[in-house]
């Protein structure tokens, strides 16, 4: 009977481990992600699928980040509020009363359609350290919550300089038309504006837009596209 629960001990601890280290994997030291995830010391893991001239295919492993939402007609209002939130988070606005360092990137989900003339709901999270991705701090603001990516593939396009809503739009604008072209099938009801600098930083800034893959990702027919 002993030697039962013991075992049975020793799986449920074998299991949480695995979990942990599933989890830990999807966030990583910066100096072994990418070239433009520098700025913070742990940055959200990925592989390349293939790369053409307009865009990239990437795997992410799920993970888990601390949200918030803001309603605002451009994205640049709403999301300093809802920024400060998450960084009061970060910086202490726990219960547990933990500070961590941010990680990056930052996602901001970008609702397709708009109407002019009706605010709409901007998701923005933080990506949890992998220190923290298991048991996050609980939040004492009531208007955070934690999101769980799926394991997912998404269609990338990057970009440098300031990510502001018009970019932003732009941005995805530009990929959206290089997908429909490939013939590729993502989700149309959101992108996700992504950003890896601090506001500090004036040189070589990099961002993203991303569109969640549908069922195959397509990487063009062109053979030297391939990395
Ligand atoms: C990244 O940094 C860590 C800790 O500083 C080090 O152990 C690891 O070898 C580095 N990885 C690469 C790919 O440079
Ligand atoms: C697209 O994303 C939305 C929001 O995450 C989700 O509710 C919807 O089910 C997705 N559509 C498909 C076809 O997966």
């Amino acid at each position: 009977m002993l030697c039962v629960s013991r075992g049975l001990y020793g799986l449920a601890l074998l299991s949480l481990l695995s979990l942990e280290s599933l989890a830990v994997s999807s966030v990583g030291p910066s100096n072994s992600s990418s070239s433009f995830c520098t700025e913070s010391r742990e940055c959200l893991q990925f592989d390349l699928i293939c790369r053409t001239h307009e865009y990239e295919v990437r795997h992410y492993s799920s993970s888990r980040w601390v949200s918030t939402d803001a309603e605002a007609y451009f994205l640049g209002v709403g999301a300093a509020m809802a920024f400060r939130r998450l960084y009061h988070y970060i910086s202490g606005a726990n219960e547990e009363g933990v500070k961590f360092e941010m990680t990056a990137p930052v996602l901001v989900e970008v609702p397709e359609e708009v109407k002019m003339w009706e605010p709409a709901i901007y998701t923005l999270s933080f990506l949890l350290p992998s220190a923290y991705q298991e048991r996050p701090p609980t939040p004492t603001n009531d208007k955070l919550y934690f999101t769980d990516m799926p394991d997912m593939d998404v269609y990338v396009r990057s970009y440098g300089g300031w990510m502001l809503s018009i970019t932003s739009r732009l941005h995805a604008h530009l990929l959206n038309r290089a997908l429909t072209r490939a013939g590729a099938r993502y989700n149309h009801t959101h992108h996700y504006a992504v950003g890896y600098d601090s506001p500090l930083k004036l040189l070589n800034r990099h961002n993203e837009v991303w569109y969640v893959v549908e069922g195959e990702p397509v990487c063009g027919s062109d053979p030297t596209d391939a990395p």
